[in-house]
């Protein structure tokens, strides 16, 4: 009994001296560990008999509930000395002044980019990529556009030497090679958008050297007009927000469809000022804003497709220009000068990411 009032108080002198957790710790695994001094005592329990081993046994308990008490105890002060010693010596400073908002824009080019995956996403379509630099198959002939044809004059095209005396690479003069990669590498059913850079040899207010257009490819066995109707009618409603913009489909000459239509979107021209929406169907009421048609037979054979089981629709538009016309900014050349003012003016906020539920 002696020894385990004697154990009680030099247990407790320790735990009153500990003046770290850690210390505190090699306290406690010093009573209650394995080898233990408290665990040692409760272990020779049993070599005791009768009355005495149940008194040694409450008496013992009685230590262990006053030191388990007393490691709890210090263990919260503990804590509270070092919570303060961290409150008086991490500082903040609160009367600093902010963090400047970030000024960054996102590009008209980009945001509409997004718009147009996120309706032909919500659609089902994905992104196919090419490269800007074609070979002249990619770009002409697999789209029926052989050497002669007088397609390729109208194109401005800018050619590249080819490596090693090879033949001539071409900057793409549109995304529409895009549709020949993705026929190359994938199987139908495809449905895919591909914006991107293209360049023709030309420059005045509605032309740059370097500009935008996406694609939209549609391959399947039953593919016919009416998809490509109400795809590219859904498409214009959506993108300029007005449910019910005039669509009308002119027919058209492309060498890579047949049927080829332009499509034009209702507008008005009054005093001098363009705009998008239902102004009644007069003649001058239209404008034209895409290319579009059934693939030709010739174009899915060059991409390694059945012509006979497959069919399939496809469209290209520039997205400087609808960026041109949704968002009312009059010179296509601003969009490429890299003037700050101008980006703070036309530019969107980099978070506000376009989609079909929280709008575009
Ligand atoms: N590639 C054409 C151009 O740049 C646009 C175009 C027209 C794309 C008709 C198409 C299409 O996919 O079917 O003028």
């Amino acid at each position: 009994m002696i020894e385990v009032i004697e154990l009680q108080v030099s247990l407790l002198e320790e735990v009153a001296a500990a003046d770290s957790l850690d210390a505190l710790e090699a306290v406690r695994v010093s009573a209650f560990g394995k080898k233990g001094r408290i665990t040692e005592q409760m272990k020779s329990l049993s070599q005791l008999d009768g009355d005495l081993r149940k008194e040694s046994g409450q008496a013992l308990n009685l230590v262990k509930d006053a030191v388990l008490e007393a490691i709890t105890a210090r263990q919260a002060d503990l804590n509270a000395a070092e919570l303060e010693a961290r409150l008086t010596h991490e500082i903040i400073d609160v009367t600093l002044p902010p963090r400047p908002r970030p000024d960054g824009r996102l590009h008209p080019v980009s945001q509409v980019t997004e718009e147009c995956i996120a309706i032909f996403g919500e659609m089902g379509f994905t992104v196919a990529e090419g490269p800007d630099i074609e070979d002249d198959f990619h770009n002409f002939t697999a789209l029926n556009i052989p050497p002669e044809h007088p397609a390729r004059q109208m194109h401005d095209t800018f050619y590249l030497k080819g490596q090693d005396g090879g033949a001539l690479s071409v900057l793409r003069t549109h995304t529409s090679p895009v549709q020949i990669r993705t026929m190359e590498t994938s199987k139908p059913p495809i449905r895919v958008i591909a914006p991107g850079r293209t360049y023709r040899s030309d420059s005045d207010a509605t032309h740059t050297p370097m500009f935008h257009q996406i694609e939209a490819l549609v391959i399947d066995e039953t593919t016919h007009m009416g998809h490509l109707k109400g795809c590219i009618i859904d498409f214009c409603r959506a993108f300029f927000d007005i449910s019910d913009l005039p669509v009308r489909f002119r027919p058209s000459y492309f060498p890579f469809t047949e049927p080829s239509m332009e499509v034009d979107i209702g507008c008005s021209r009054e005093g001098g000022e363009l705009r998008i929406g239902n102004f009644g169907e007069g003649a001058d009421n239209w404008l034209e804003i895409m290319g579009s048609g059934m693939v030709h037979p010739k174009v899915l054979e060059h991409g390694g497709i059945d012509s006979a089981r497959y069919q399939g629709f496809a469209f290209g538009m520039g997205i400087d220009r609808i960026a041109m016309l949704k968002y009312g900014i009059p010179d296509l050349r601003t969009f490429f000068d890299a003037d700050i003012r101008w980006i703070k003016h036309y530019g969107f906020v980099p978070l506000a990411v376009p989609s079909m539920v929280r709008g575009l």
